[in-house]
């Protein structure tokens, strides 16, 4: 095999499968944009701060940028024997500009260099998911706006509940991915700050200019201790716990629409764009979105995991066992944004609400019970003592294969003198929905505030 960058201080060459073994290139070439992107910053300061002469700072930039121009034009695939993609540029970078390359490491380590490339991609990465939330949001909006009056069954324990305002049930979605957009951006001002110049652990005797560096990359600040700048990976960890949430919030959204999508359910419908069949029962038309998006969601709670367990027990400061970060991260974006690119589709275009299935949905349990209860109460009878009075009736009701809009208003009035024939209005579905102006609540007016501070909402950046 070849010579690696170290091997003058060696006897013997690296087995081969040790080297494979150690090897990042496979996936951390993910990083190369970000590698260069870095070093440039680093040039700059190296000849800022007179570390090299202005002229050799302007050739390794030029050169860092030629190897951007090769990369993007897949003149520039580093293979195996690079070991990982600091080494592949540095090479491919002497190989450009000569000896004036081999200077570019000079106050530097990969370990200052390797954290500060993983912040640029985590920053470029939370923007983008950011976006995309908000794409999601809109499109959400759009359902709700169009869904205000149509009524849906609110269920707690899977249990037939108290009916709901359909965009109610989809703004309370709007709502968590909103925490979603918002957590990420408090993360942000945390990934957002520079390792570089941290050195190996301990800094450098180079009159280096950190803070130079840091603007030229758009940090907002420095590490201010080096062993902490180059070995922890809290600021990785709280992204992945970013992308959990996010995935629970998109899971559960999957679970709904799974449910919806059954027979048992009948609510929506999904359309052939988003659907698929299957391989022997001709009939079948299968929800694989949510269902897609549901799985993933295990692996990135995994790779949380993963990261949380890699840590715990790395003394400072930098250990190779922090190589293992950028698999679980990578592939948590690469499955957040993949989930919410589908998510975002199929709410767009491929779900249809079944009306007429919604609204017999609604008519046909005892979810206006409680409205009973308040009825009564609010006509000074103690809660408790509405609530067991309505519990009978509903007893009775089954047991005789009736629905309290079925029973006659003598049969209300022997159960309680102060039921009036108003009581059909306020157990009529769309009145029990209505009824529930409270703040917060699925009542019509509010879900119209709700919708509208909303909209609002999301035009703020
Ligand atoms: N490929 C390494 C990583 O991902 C780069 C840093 C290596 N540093 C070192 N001292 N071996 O962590």
């Amino acid at each position: 095999t070849e010579q690696k960058t170290w091997s003058q201080r060696f006897e013997s060459a690296l087995h081969p499968a040790i080297a494979i073994f150690n090897a990042s290139i496979g996936f951390d070439i993910e990083l190369i944009e970000y590698d260069l992107t870095g070093s440039v910053a680093h040039a700059k300061m190296l000849a800022h701060t007179g570390i090299i002469s202005t002229e050799e700072g302007e050739k390794l930039v030029a050169g860092l940028e030629q190897i951007r121009q090769e990369y993007r034009d897949g003149k520039f695939q580093p293979g195996i024997d690079a070991e990982d993609v600091h080494f592949a540029v540095e090479k491919r970078l002497t190989e450009i500009t000569g000896d004036v390359g081999k200077k570019l490491h000079t106050a530097r380590s990969r370990n200052d260099q390797v954290g500060t490339d993983t912040r640029l991609y985590l920053r470029h990465q939370i923007e983008q998911i950011r976006s995309q939330l908000r794409d999601l949001q809109g499109v959400i909006l759009t359902i709700a706006q169009d869904n205000v009056e149509t009524l849906i069954p609110g269920y707690t324990h899977l249990q037939r509940a108290q009916p709901l305002s359909l965009a109610h049930h989809f703004l309370a979605y709007f709502e968590m991915l909103d925490r979603d957009w918002q957590r990420l951006g408090e993360i942000y001002q945390r990934v957002n700050i520079s390792p570089l110049g941290c050195g190996a652990l301990a800094g450098t005797t180079f009159p280096i200019d950190r803070h130079y560096s840091a603007k030229l990359l758009n940090f907002t600040g420095v590490y201010s201790n080096s062993l902490d700048g180059v070995s922890d990976r809290d600021f990785a960890i709280e992204f992945s716990c970013a992308a959990s949430l996010i995935m629970v919030h998109l899971s559960r959204l999957s679970e709904e629409i799974i449910l919806w999508a059954s027979q048992e359910f009948n609510f929506v419908t999904l359309k052939d764009s988003c659907a698929t069949g299957s391989s022997i029962m001709p009939q079948k038309k299968n929800p694989d979105v949510p269902e897609l998006v549901r799985g993933k969601t295990g692996r990135v709670f995994g790779h949380l995991q993963g990261m949380l367990v890699l840590m715990k027990g790395l003394p400072l400061a930098y250990n190779k066992d922090l190589q293992e970060d950028k698999e679980a991260i990578f592939d948590s974006v690469k499955t957040v944004k993949g989930c919410l690119e589908a998510i975002t589709i199929l709410l767009a275009q491929g779900l249809e609400f079944r009306p007429q299935r919604l609204a017999e949905a609604v008519a046909e349990d005892f979810s206006n019970a409680t409205d009973v209860a308040d009825y009564l109460a609010s006509k000074g009878v103690p809660f408790r003592e509405a609530y067991n009075l309505v519990g009978k009736v509903v007893k009775t009701s089954l047991a005789a294969g009736k629905l309290l809009k079925d029973l006659t208003i003598q049969e209300w009035k022997d159960l309680h003198p102060a039921f009036e024939a108003d009581i059909y209005d306020a157990i009529a579905p769309r009145q029990v929905v209505a009824a529930r102006n409270s703040y917060g609540g699925t009542g019509f007016e509010q879900v119209r505030l709700a919708l509208k501070a909303a909209q609002e909402r999301i035009l703020v950046n």
